[in-house]
């Protein structure tokens, strides 16, 4: 289990949304704050922010919100947006409240866009989500690619070619597999992350998208019990399949 620094607690609580430093403070003092099962009467009293703390704490008899660290999975409901500022329905409305006033805030890791559906991670771990989305390692995206017109045939062989160009880009799309589960449906796999790009894949072998979804990503797929605009803490072993060796 990872150890992560210590915080005061008022700054603690505060980080997490619960509130001003002295509305928390006014917390404390009204002996709401529990750790161990024993009241907190200090809210300077410095807590070493484990990830077992939500087990440990609890804050008006609740246990408290997920500590700094956090990495969750959401399944994206078609129609809502990746964005902390456009208009519209964002991601960040699926999220109880008090987890969109969280310091450092949650951030999606890469973004769906907002007519795809799917596994989307989501974390406040800034170095963490550096690592998911570099190219240099390698993170496995797959989705299930629904089309208008049936496949020619050689889709798969131009994709996995490394050679494909997408339109106003000048470097070649690494690999991609596809798998072929009907006339008009695929699996594709692919490992960047470029606009658009298995719309703008289809495209350039002139076909159209019709219905986009991400199940997987590296080793981690979406449970079929989460649905749409559901989400799930992840544990420790649910990120390293994602990113072995990640915290
Ligand atoms: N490729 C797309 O075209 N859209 C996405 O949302 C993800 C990958």
């Amino acid at each position: 289990m990872s150890k992560l620094p210590t915080l005061r607690l008022d700054r603690l609580l505060a980080n997490l949304g619960y509130g001003s430093r002295r509305e928390v403070q006014q917390l404390v003092y009204a002996d709401a704050v529990t750790l161990d099962g024993e009241v907190i009467e200090d809210a300077d009293r410095r807590i070493a922010v484990t990830r077992d703390l939500s087990e440990r704490m609890t804050v008006d008899g609740k246990p408290l919100d997920p500590p700094p660290g956090l990495v969750l999975m959401l399944h994206k409901p078609l129609g809502v947006t990746c964005s902390h500022k456009e208009a519209g329905p964002l991601v960040y409305s699926l999220l109880p409240p008090r987890w969109r006033r969280r310091d450092p805030a949650l951030s999606t890791i890469g973004r769906l866009d907002k007519e795809t559906s799917g596994l989307l991670l989501m974390t406040d771990d800034g170095a963490l989500l550096h690592r998911i989305i570099s190219p240099r390692n390698h993170v496995s995206k797959r989705y299930h690619v629904t089309l208008d017109r049936p496949l020619r045939g050689d889709e798969a062989e131009i994709f996995a070619s490394g050679t494909l160009m997408l339109d106003n880009e000048d470097k070649p799309l690494l690999p991609v597999e596809m798998e072929t589960l009907s006339e008009t449906s695929a699996y594709v796999t692919l490992t960047e992350g470029r606009y658009h790009q298995v719309r703008r894949m289809f495209a350039a072998v002139g076909n159209h998208v019709t219905v986009l979804h991400r199940d997987r990503m590296g080793g981690l797929a979406l449970p079929e019990d989460l649905a749409p605009g559901e989400y799930r803490v992840l544990t420790e072993a649910d990120i390293a399949q994602v990113l072995p060796s990640s915290r």
